[in-house]
């Protein structure tokens, strides 16, 4: 099969990694990748979000399968695109539809819709330029503190958690006002809710599903979880906590509703749904959906994954899910994000990269990344590369990324080094 992947991410070149391992791999394009996934494939000058790029790009190198990185695509209805085009409808694209992908695209569609699926989820209410008098009354006697989403994308800057009911009513009016651009004309106002985040990755063709290996990112620039958020600086997978009875929870009370959900509604979902969870007090909450797999979770996830995901991702478009296995490998996996000096604010691109050929028994997946006019390779973006390491337990595979991460230079480069020491 002739694999067309999209995106440029760390996440990409770990679906690289693991897809370039199965036998029913053939040749392997990547739009737009990165150093790192050119040594595993072919790069392709593509953006993702360039539908009739995409399309040409698949029609060209006779592809098989397309499989979409990123969500901004699938938002904007890169599902949709192949199956409203004859020459294409029949090339499997891997990832839910335009409307399904709502589930991430709008905050206040997941809310309607886990409130309809009884499905746990912090308390809201949502609010639009003419109810602006009604939402400042609302945060006026709301608990604090008290988290304010755009509805719709904002390049993971939507989010605001605010302590006071005054920066509040300020921030409720200036999402309102077009802070976030047409992303935050909707905001939903919800309870903070106060526990500890994870990651759980459901694969389904709609109809059955597969949960993969559970992860935790860690969001926050600072050790000890302080400072601004990031993409994610590391994660981890196990995660101790996720154990058979919380899974058990999280598998009743939101993933069959979700499913359920999706079947009630009519959505055409064959693809990755992640749910950002949060534990609080043993019982499990949805942060939020997303429409993909998360980054840098995915260097961890599918590291740990024993089944050949090719054959997964195949099975989904025939609606044959059901009649596969997924293995998971015992052993414990951790990586660590090396980034820019100033990420997640502004940073410089283009630094020499040494120290890769030190590198000793851990995975390299690389983030922004590019390779020099001369043949160096250099950063391209705020999260470089993510060392990903194997352990019998997650203290040695994060002694293992810790050791490697130190190992690797460029100017300015920062790592945390306490990725998995909390939970
Ligand atoms: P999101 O973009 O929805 O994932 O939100 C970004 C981050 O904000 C999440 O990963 C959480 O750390 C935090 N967050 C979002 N919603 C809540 C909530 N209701 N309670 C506490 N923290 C939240
Ligand atoms: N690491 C979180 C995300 O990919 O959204």
């Amino acid at each position: 099969m002739n694999i067309l992947l999209l995106g440029s991410g760390g996440r990409e070149h770990a679906f690289a990694w693991k897809i370039k391992q199965s036998p029913l791999c053939g040749r392997l394009f990547i739009a737009p990748g990165n150093a790192g996934t050119a040594a595993l494939g072919t790069n392709l000058p593509v953006n993702p979000n360039d539908f009739p790029a995409v399309a040409a790009a698949a029609l060209q190198h006779q592809i098989d399968l397309v499989l979409v990185g990123p969500e901004e695509p699938l938002v904007l209805g890169i599902r949709d695109y192949f199956l409203a085009n004859p020459e294409l409808a029949n090339i499997p694209l891997i990832g839910p539809s335009r409307e399904a992908a709502q589930l991430e695209g709008s905050k206040g569609y997941a809310k309607v819709f886990m409130q309809e699926m009884g499905i746990p989820t912090a308390a809201y209410r949502e609010f639009a330029p003419d109810t602006l008098q009604e939402g400042l009354s609302y945060l006026a006697s709301h608990p604090l503190p008290v988290v304010l989403k755009a509805d719709g994308l904002a390049a993971g800057k939507g989010v605001v958690i605010c302590q006071n009911r005054e920066e509040a009513q300020t921030e409720l009016e200036a999402m309102l006002n077009g802070k976030f651009g047409e992303a935050s004309r909707r905001v939903v106002v919800e309870a903070f809710l106060s526990g500890t985040e994870f990651s759980v990755f459901v694969l389904t063709d709609g109809k059955s599903y597969k949960i993969l290996p559970v992860a935790k990112d860690y969001k926050r620039i600072g050790e000890g979880d302080t400072g601004l958020n990031t993409g994610g600086m590391g994660a981890v997978s196990p995660v101790p906590f996720a154990n058979d009875a919380m899974m058990q929870k999280v598998e009743t009370r939101i993933i069959q509703p979700t499913l359920e959900g999706i079947k009630r509604r009519g959505l055409d979902y064959k693809g990755v749904i992640f749910l950002g969870l949060i534990e609080v007090n043993g019982d499990p909450f949805v942060i939020e959906y997303n429409c993909r797999m998360g980054d840098p979770e995915t260097e961890v996830v599918l590291p740990r994954m024993k089944s050949d995901l090719l054959e997964l991702l195949a099975a989904l478009p025939e609606g044959r899910l059901d009649e596969m296995t997924l293995e998971e490998d015992a052993r414990a996996a951790a990586t660590v994000v090396l980034v820019s000096g100033g990420y997640p604010g502004d940073y410089e691109k283009g630094k020499a990269i040494s120290g890769l050929d030190q590198v000793d028994g851990s995975l390299v997946f690389h983030s922004g990344t590019r390779t020099g006019e001369t043949g160096g390779l250099l950063t391209n973006g705020g999260r470089v590369l993510a060392i990903t390491s194997y352990g019998k337990d997650l203290k040695e595979a994060l002694e293992k990324s810790n050791a490697n991460a130190g190992r690797i230079h460029f100017e300015g480069n920062y790592f945390r080094r306490d990725i998995g020491y909390a939970f």
